[in-house]
C-alpha cells in the first residue's frame, strides 16, 4: 500500500487534569495575558465554577445559554463581550455553551478558552452553528477553534445516565463515521479507531449516577478523539441520515446517533474490511457490529427510531433527503431500496445484521442459489430482484418499467405493513368482489381507482397545467359513448327528472382562437342523484352530444346538478363504510370536449357554495371548475324564450379553453 494522504491538524492545548479546572483556566488566562476574561456558564454547570475567582479576575459572567445558539442569544453575548472589553472567553457547558463562546469568536475574534463538561466534541472542532428564522447556519472558521480546551472529569459527575450514554454514543459516533467519511486518512483513523477503543473501556463503567471518574475520563478522552478525527474525516453516512432525522424529522441528536450508528455500520462493514477487523479489535470483539451491539447492550442504549416518535411513513421522506446528502464514494453504494430497509430496521429496532445482507454479502449468497444463511430481510430483497429480473426479457420498454415499478411498490407495501396471509387474502377476496359486480353498466374498478384518489392522480400527472387551458377532473364510471345527439340550444334531459338549467360558453384555444366543431359530451345525474345507466333498464337520459358553433359557442339546457353518492352498495362502499368516510360526491355536470390538433378535455364543473366540495368522494373539485348556478325565480324568461311553465330554473356558463395536443 501507497502513502498519500493530506491531513491537516488544528493547533489547539489540550489540558487534562481532574479536579482542577480552575487551576488549568487561570493557568492559561496567565499564558495567554488575558485581563478581562467573560465566563460563559450553562445553568447545569455554574454551581461547578464559582471558585472561578479565587484563582483568576473574572470580568463578567454570562448565563444566558441556548440550545442551537439562536442568533439573538448570540448577539446579546457578542454585545455583552464588547461592552465589557472583553480579551478572552471561557466556555464551561456543553455543546451549547461552547457553541455560544464560538459564536462571540466568529464575530469579535476574541478568543476561546473551552470547558466541555459532556461528551458533545464540538470543542475540537473550527466549526460555529447560528440558528436564524428557524434555520441552523453553519460553517468553518479558524477563530472559533478554542486555544485551549481545559477537561476535568470531576465536573461531568453526575451528568444524568441517559444524556452521558446517548452523548457518548455520538462520539463513538465521530469514530467510526471517521473510518470512511470523504476526508478519511490514516491519522484519523488512527484517532478514530482508538478513541472506539476508550470509549468502549469507558462507557460502561459510567454506572447509573455517572459517578465513577475513571470512565468519565476514559470517554471525555475518547470523545475528544472522535471528535479531532471527525474534524478531519468530514461526515460521512452515518452524519448524514441523523441530520436529516435531527433537522428535517427534530428527532434528539444524540439519541438518533446512538440508534442509526449500528445499522449504518452493519451496512457498510462488508465493504470496508480492514476498517472493520480493525473496530472489532478496539471493541475486543469478533466483528465490529458485535462490539458495538455489546456496548449497546451494557449501557442500555435507545433502541429503535419509533421510540423517538419518528413515524414509519415519513421514511420515504427521510431516504429521499439522506440520498441526497450521503457522499457518493460511501464504501457501500447506497440505493432508495437499502437505505429504505436501513431505515426500516432502524425504525422497528431490528438486529442491525439484517443490514450486514444488503450488501456485497447478499450478492456472494445470491450466486450460491439458495436462502442458506441469508437473513429474511435478505430473503425478502431477494425474492423482489428475482421477480424483477422476470420481467428483464420484456420487448416493450415501457411495459417493463411499468411492471418493474409495480413489483417494486407491491413488495415495499407488503414488507412496510409485514402483511399477514390472511390480510392478503383478504385483499384478494375484495378484487374478487370488485371483478363480480363490474358489468357493462357497473364499473366498480373505476370506483376503486376513483375513492383511492389514483384517477385524480393520473390526471394530475397526465394533464400538465398548460397556459389558461381548463383543468381536467376525473371521469368517472357512468360515461357511455353513444348518446344522443342535440342541436345548439336543446336538452340533455331526456326525461330525466330535475331542476331545468341553461349552460353556455365558448369553446377556445389557449391562442383565444374560437374552436368550431368541437364534440362537447356531457352527461349528469337526475334530481334523486341517479344515472341512467344505474336503473334496469335501457332507458337514456341525462347525456347527449352537441357541437360547438362557428364561433365556438355553444349552449344546452340541461338538468341543475345535486349531489349524489357514488354507488355504494358494493366492496367499494363497504371499504368506504369500514373507514368512516362519506360516498358523497360534490353536485356537478361532466364534460368531454375533443376537437381536432387540441388536447381533450374530462371535467365536471361544480356548482358554487355546495357544502360538499371540500369533502368530494372522489378528491375530484378544483377551485377553477366551480361555477355559480344562478337561480332564476319561476316564471324568469329564458334566454332562448323556451317556456318552462310554472318552474324555478338556473344557469350558468363554462368557457373551455383547450390546450394544444401533445402538450
Ligand atoms: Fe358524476
Amino acid at each position: 500500500m501507497t502513502l498519500d494522504f493530506t491531513h491537516t491538524t488544528l493547533g489547539q492545548r489540550v489540558v487534562f487534569g481532574t479536579g482542577q479546572v480552575a487551576a488549568s483556566v487561570a493557568a492559561e488566562v496567565e499564558r495567554i495575558g488575558a485581563e478581562r476574561v467573560m465566563v460563559i456558564v450553562s445553568g447545569s454547570a455554574a454551581d461547578k465554577v464559582t471558585d472561578f475567582t479565587e484563582h483568576f479576575p473574572v470580568a463578567l459572567w454570562h448565563r444566558e445559554v441556548v440550545m442551537h445558539v439562536p442568533a439573538e442569544v448570540a448577539d446579546r453575548a457578542v454585545a455583552a463581550a464588547e461592552i465589557g472589553d472583553i480579551d478572552l472567553v471561557v466556555s464551561v457547558g456543553g455543546g451549547s455553551a461552547t457553541g455560544l463562546a464560538k459564536a462571540v469568536a466568529l464575530q469579535t475574534r476574541i478568543p476561546v478558552i473551552a470547558v466541555p463538561t459532556t461528551f458533545s466534541g464540538s470543542e475540537a472542532t473550527n466549526v460555529w452553528g447560528r440558528t436564524e428564522n428557524g434555520r441552523k447556519r453553519t460553517g468553518v472558521d479558524d477563530a472559533v477553534l478554542p486555544r485551549t480546551v481545559i477537561y476535568d472529569a470531576e465536573l461531568l459527575r453526575g451528568l444524568p445516565h441517559d444524556l452521558a450514554v446517548a452523548s457518548g454514543l455520538n462520539a463513538l459516533a465521530h469514530c467510526i463515521d471517521s473510518l470512511w467519511a470523504p476526508a478519511a486518512d490514516p491519522i484519523n483513523r488512527a484517532l478514530a479507531v482508538e478513541g472506539i477503543r476508550v470509549l468502549s473501556e469507558g462507557l460502561p463503567q459510567l454506572g447509573a449516577e455517572s459517578s465513577a471518574l475513571a470512565g468519565l475520563e476514559s470517554t471525555l478522552y475518547g470523545a475528544y478523539l472522535a471528535a479531532v478525527a471527525f474534524a478531519s474525516a468530514g461526515s460521512g453516512m452515518h452524519h448524514k441520515i441523523a441530520h436529516v432525522l435531527g433537522g428535517t424529522f427534530n428527532l434528539p441528536h444524540a439519541q438518533t446517533h446512538a440508534i442509526v450508528l449500528p445499522y449504518v455500520l452493519a451496512f457498510n462493514a462488508p465493504a470496508v474490511p480492514e476498517a472493520e477487523a480493525r473496530m472489532a479489535e478496539a471493541f475486543g470483539a469478533e466483528t465490529a457490529v458485535a462490539g458495538l451491539q455489546r456496548l449497546r447492550e451494557a449501557v442500555g442504549a435507545p433502541r429503535a427510531l419509533s421510540e423517538l416518535g419518528f413515524a414509519s411513513g415519513d421514511i420515504a421522506e427521510a431516504v429521499d433527503l439522506a440520498l441526497e446528502a450521503i457522499p457518493g464514494d460511501n464504501p457501500q453504494p447506497v440505493t432508495r431500496e437499502n437505505l429504505t430497509a436501513l431505515l426500516t430496521a432502524a425504525w422497528r429496532g431490528d438486529d442491525p445484521q439484517t443490514i450486514a445482507a444488503q450488501g456485497p454479502t447478499a450478492g456472494t449468497a445470491e450466486a450460491a442459489g439458495d436462502d442458506a444463511g441469508l437473513t429474511p430481510a435478505a430473503v425478502e430483497e431477494r425474492l423482489i430482484d428475482t421477480v424483477i429480473s422476470s420481467f428483464s426479457g420484456t420487448p416493450d420498454d415501457r411495459l417493463r418499467q411499468l411492471m418493474t415499478a409495480v413489483v417494486t411498490h407491491l413488495h415495499g407495501l407488503i414488507r412496510d405493513v409485514r402483511l399477514t396471509e390472511d390480510e392478503w387474502n383478504q385483499a384478494i377476496g375484495f378484487l374478487t368482489d370488485v371483478g363480480h359486480i363490474t358489468d357493462d353498466r357497473r364499473q366498480e374498478f373505476i370506483l376503486l381507482s376513483d375513492v383511492l384518489g389514483a384517477s385524480m392522480q393520473t390526471i394530475n400527472v397526465s394533464n400538465q397545467p398548460y397556459r389558461d387551458a381548463t383543468e381536467a377532473t376525473v371521469f368517472g364510471p357512468f360515461f357511455v359513448d353513444d348518446a344522443p345527439l342535440i342541436p345548439a340550444g336543446g336538452d340533455i334531459a331526456g326525461g330525466g327528472v330535475g331542476e331545468p338549467c341553461w349552460v353556455e360558453g365558448v369553446v377556445r384555444d389557449t391562442d383565444g382562437n374560437p374552436v368550431s366543431g368541437a364534440r362537447i359530451e356531457v352527461w349528469e345525474a337526475d334530481e334523486d342523484g341517479l344515472y341512467d345507466v344505474q336503473h334496469d333498464d335501457d332507458r337514456v337520459y341525462g347525456r347527449a352530444h352537441l357541437f360547438s358553433d362557428d364561433d365556438g359557442s355553444f349552449r344546452f339546457w340541461a338538468l341543475t346538478p345535486t349531489p349524489y353518492p357514488i354507488p355504494d352498495d358494493g366492496p367499494v362502499g363497504r371499504l368506504l363504510a369500514a373507514t368512516g368516510r362519506s360516498p358523497m360526491r360534490a353536485s356537478h355536470l361532466h364534460f368531454m370536449v375533443t376537437a381536432s390538433g387540441l388536447r381533450t378535455l374530462v371535467t365536471h364543473i361544480f356548482v358554487s357554495g355546495d357544502e360538499l366540495l371540500t369533502s368530494d368522494s372522489v378528491f375530484g373539485v378544483k377551485d377553477s371548475l366551480i361555477k355559480d348556478f344562478a337561480q332564476q325565480p319561476a316564471g324568469t324568461p329564458t334566454p332562448d324564450g323556451r317556456d318552462l311553465g310554472d318552474v324555478p330554473w338556473s344557469r350558468t356558463r363554462f368557457d373551455i379553453v383547450l390546450a394544444p395536443a401533445g402538450v
